[in-house]
């Protein structure tokens, strides 16, 4: 079934262990674990002309590949993770708590190496974690507790789910047979009432609801329109009559405010009922290339704004940015030959009747980017290069620049340069947002094993950059949430108060004041699962209840279908300018 390149692509765990062993330039990890924070440098040097952005490195060395990440609620800590497939990593187990595991007791193979670890924003230490099942190309969100449900990954870990909860000195738990079809490269998406489903992967034209824990699912849903988006080049490839693209893995899954979810493959997006697991309906094709893994391109949900006077109208937009020609990644696989990545952007109503795709242009190509929803509203788009494909070695031309794009301002003026970065950020890498505004970038492995005397080295470096608002010239603007004295558990429909501690005589409601809720992101392969920002609506702001202190009264969302159950940071942005985020949860 498999295409001879692919599997030479992927099927190469014991070639490969052995060669990997030979070119990995070895440091010394005793030096750099428990992690120190180093130095904050800032690369952009004294700044000329307006603020745009800032980067900083805040550690050498994530002690693994940060493929996948995502913020944990409440203990603020990024949990980074890649795959066991490679037997290394920068963090050994550390040796009294973690005994080496046997993987292989045939061979008598150990694995002593970490291969997930939490990352502390604030000191950038480093938490080993036991992690056995491959996770590599995995999925995964977050429960209404605010702990992480896991799908999928490779060979043993492909219909695994796993559980990592929050709680002090917690570890993985894994059930590998828990899923009815293997998931790699599959989306995972939380539904209305805090479960979840998965959706696609490679062979796996069908999603399935994840079961509860220790349960296994027996059967998945077909979903035809896996299968018809998955492209294949027809030809004489050795014993095999296609070259297999695919163009559709993690496809672009969305829960819309009707209950409905919204899946975009390749060029082709329907709206599926999770319930009754109908297609109700098929949107336009959005034309120009292919979007999705390995034409790896980005999306997101536009805020979602919420009104006082019109509860019942819930706009909804998705957009879609970046990719490649169908056929790219043939190209980059075969030749070595990489095509210039898509740059253009998709924006699609769904509540609108017989809405089009609105087309606009980026400033640069982008392929394997991720795009960030802001606390204001406004998205960023980092990370990425401007030519070839996803997978090993197929990509050229780091894209540096961030993109700031601004879904409100009129058409032809919402893009906007930031300042550019420095390090390569491409397949493999990743970016999360942080309850201070700023965007933790991390990842960059185009190697298949952890390599590092090549153009492109494994990157374990760690950066946070400050988008626009963070300008020192703004921080008056800044309003300091007052985390004990606002309301942190929310209600559906429910009124409820931030009291915020600012340097303003009074907030008005018409000055660009937004309280916005932010649903933590699981980030991999450019692509964000379960991010969302909601955009409430302010009941009422009463100035100065003490001296310089200010309670907004706002309305949380109406239901699981607009903000599913759980954890969500909640900022006060003014004139643009954010607080720090607070936990809140909602259910
Ligand atoms: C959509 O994608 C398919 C598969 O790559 C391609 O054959 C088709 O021409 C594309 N359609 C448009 C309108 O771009």
């Amino acid at each position: 079934m498999a295409g001879l390149f692919i599997k030479l692509l992927c099927f190469v765990p014991l070639l490969f262990v052995s060669t990997s062993a030979n070119s990995y330039n070895y440091l010394d990890t005793r030096n750099t674990y428990p992690n120190q924070p180093i130095a904050t440098t800032n690369r952009n040097g004294a700044q000329t002309g307006p603020y745009n952005g800032q980067w900083e490195l805040v550690s050498q060395n994530s002690g693994v590949s940060a493929m996948h990440v995502i913020l944990l609620p409440k203990v603020n800590k990024v949990l980074m993770y890649d795959s066991s497939i490679w037997r290394i990593s920068k963090l050994p187990l550390p040796p009294q708590k973690m005994p080496c595991h046997l993987v292989d007791p045939v061979k008598k193979i150990q694995d002593c190496w970490c291969h997930s670890v939490l990352f502390n924003i604030d000191n950038s230490e480093l938490e080993a974690l036991k992690l056995e099942t491959d996770t590599w190309c995995s999925s995964g969100g977050l429960t209404i507790d605010g702990n992480l449900v896991s799908t999928g990954g490779y060979q043993g870990g492909a219909n695994t789910v796993r559980y990592l909860d929050t709680c002090k000195n917690c570890d993985w738990r894994e059930y590998p047979t828990a899923l009815a079809e293997p998931r790699w490269y599959s989306t995972q998406v939380t539904l209305p009432d805090g479960g979840f489903i998965v959706v696609g992967g490679r062979d796996a034209f069908s999603y399935e609801y994840i079961p509860p824990e220790k349960q296994s699912n027996k059967k998945a849903i077909f979903l035809p329109f896996l299968r018809d988006t998955s492209d294949n080049l027809v030809g004489n490839f050795g014993k095999d009559k296609f070259f297999r693209i695919e163009n559709n893995l993690y496809p672009f899954v969305h829960l819309v405010p009707d209950g409905n979810v919204f899946v975009f493959a390749n060029n082709r997006s329907i709206l599926l009922n999770p319930y009754t697991n109908k297609v109700i309906r098929e949107y336009p094709i959005l034309n120009g290339g292919s979007r999705n893994y390995p034409s790896s391109g980005m999306s997101v949900i536009l805020p979602i704004k919420l009104s006082i006077e019109r509860p019942d109208v819930i706009p909804f937009e998705v957009l879609v940015c970046g990719g490649a020609q169908w056929d790219s990644f043939f190209y980059a696989e075969t030749k070595k030959a990489f095509m210039e990545a898509l740059q253009d952007c998709g924006r699609l109503s769904l509540t609108t009747p017989n809405a089009v795709w609105e087309r606009e242009f980026m400033p640069s190509p982008r392929i394997m980017g991720d795009m960030r929803i802001l606390p204001t509203g406004d998205v960023v788009m980092i990370n990425g290069a401007k030519s070839g494909t996803s997978a090993w070695n197929d990509a050229e031309d780091p894209n540096l620049v961030p993109v700031l794009y601004k879904p409100d301002a009129p058409a032809g003026k919402r893009f906007q340069e930031l300042a550019a970065g420095t390090i390569p950020r491409m397949y493999h890498s990743s970016s999360v947002l942080l309850p201070d505004g700023k965007i933790l970038v991390a990842g960059s492995n185009t190697n298949n094993g952890y390599i590092f005397n090549v153009k492109y080295p494994t990157d374990l470096r760690i950066e946070k950059f400050s988008p626009q608002y963070m300008d020192p010239a703004l921080a008056n603007l800044r309003q300091e949430i007052m985390v004990d004295s606002s309301d942190k558990l929310l209600g559906y429909g429910k009124k409820f108060s931030v009291k915020v501690r600012s340097k303003e005589p009074g907030l008005n409601k018409a000055d660009d004041l937004k309280v916005t809720m932010y649903a933590p992101a699981f980030t991999t392969h450019g692509f964000s699962m379960n991010q969302r920002l909601i955009v409430l609506g302010v009941v009422n702001v009463v100035n100065n209840v003490w001296p310089g202190i200010h309670n907004i009264i706002a309305l949380a969302p109406p239901s699981g279908k607009v903000a599913p159950p759980g954890y969500y940071l909640l900022f006060v942005s003014y004139k643009g300018v954010p607080s720090v985020g607070i936990w809140v949860q909602i259910k």
